[in-house]
């Protein structure tokens, strides 16, 4: 290659770089206001028992997000998303297919810890949603993955399509086309079915093995331009 194309290609990259930090930056301060509107939102009576919301972490320009249901003990502890025993199979889960928690964004369907971790009700979901549709329009997520029927059950719905049942479409990839461009969601079990049943550790592992090739074509596609 001749010095000029490569100073040409140099300057190019620059570029890019220069944008993709511009962008980080500004998605960053987005994320703060949001994050201390969460903090002070009393829209639902989970309000009044949390220690900490629990608004959601990882890389503002990750491709994949994860979206599991609500914050449990210890997310309400330590104000972070999946730090507790489903966590823990979720690091691992991420692992088995070479993705570090940096890579990724992960939060969930509700901000602050129902009481007990009973299930979420229908006007949380809806007082709480607000924040997670927000998230999903600063990231602009390629993939969404939903972990559990809460999760799934809500992004189905806000891209206009009817969830069946988890048992049918785990794993499965479902493409939508979005005013942001075209978003993958794969329906995935929560990771908490995993800790006392090795039959559903084995199914999650398995369905987990859809992302990597999700996220080869995304990159193929991204080098082709
Ligand atoms: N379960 C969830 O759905 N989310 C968490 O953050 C932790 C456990
Ligand atoms: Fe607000 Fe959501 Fe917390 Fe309810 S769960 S108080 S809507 S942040």
């Amino acid at each position: 290659m001749g010095l000029a194309k490569k100073a040409e290609e140099a300057a190019v990259e620059e570029a890019e770089e220069a944008k993709e930090a511009k962008e980080a930056k500004e998605r960053e301060e987005r994320m703060r206001r949001l994050e201390e509107r969460v903090k002070a939102c009393k829209k639902c009576e989970l309000w009044s028992l949390r220690r900490n919301a629990v608004v959601g972490e990882g890389s503002l320009l990750a491709d994949v997000m994860f979206v599991g249901e609500a914050p449990g003990y210890y997310e309400d502890l330590k104000g972070r998303p999946f730090v507790g025993k489903a966590g823990k199979v979720l690091d691992e889960l991420l692992a088995s297919v070479h993705l570090e928690r940096k890579d990724v964004y992960i939060c969930n369907v509700l901000k602050c810890r129902p009481p007990k971790n009973r299930d979420p009700k229908p006007e949380e979901i809806e007082s709480c949603t607000p924040f997670l549709d927000e998230q999903i329009e600063i990231i602009q997520p390629k993939v969404i993955a939903t972990l559990g029927n809460y999760s799934l059950q809500y992004i189905f719905s806000k891209f206009n399509m009817k969830a069946e049942k988890i048992s049918k479409i785990h794993g499965r990839i479902f493409t939508v086309e979005t005013l942001n461009g075209t978003l993958k969601i794969i329906p995935l079990y929560h990771p908490a079915v995993a800790i006392y049943n090795s039959a559903m550790r084995e199914v999650l592992f398995e369905d987990f093995k859809v992302l990597p090739k999700l996220l080869s074509e995304q990159h193929n596609k991204r080098e082709r331009g």
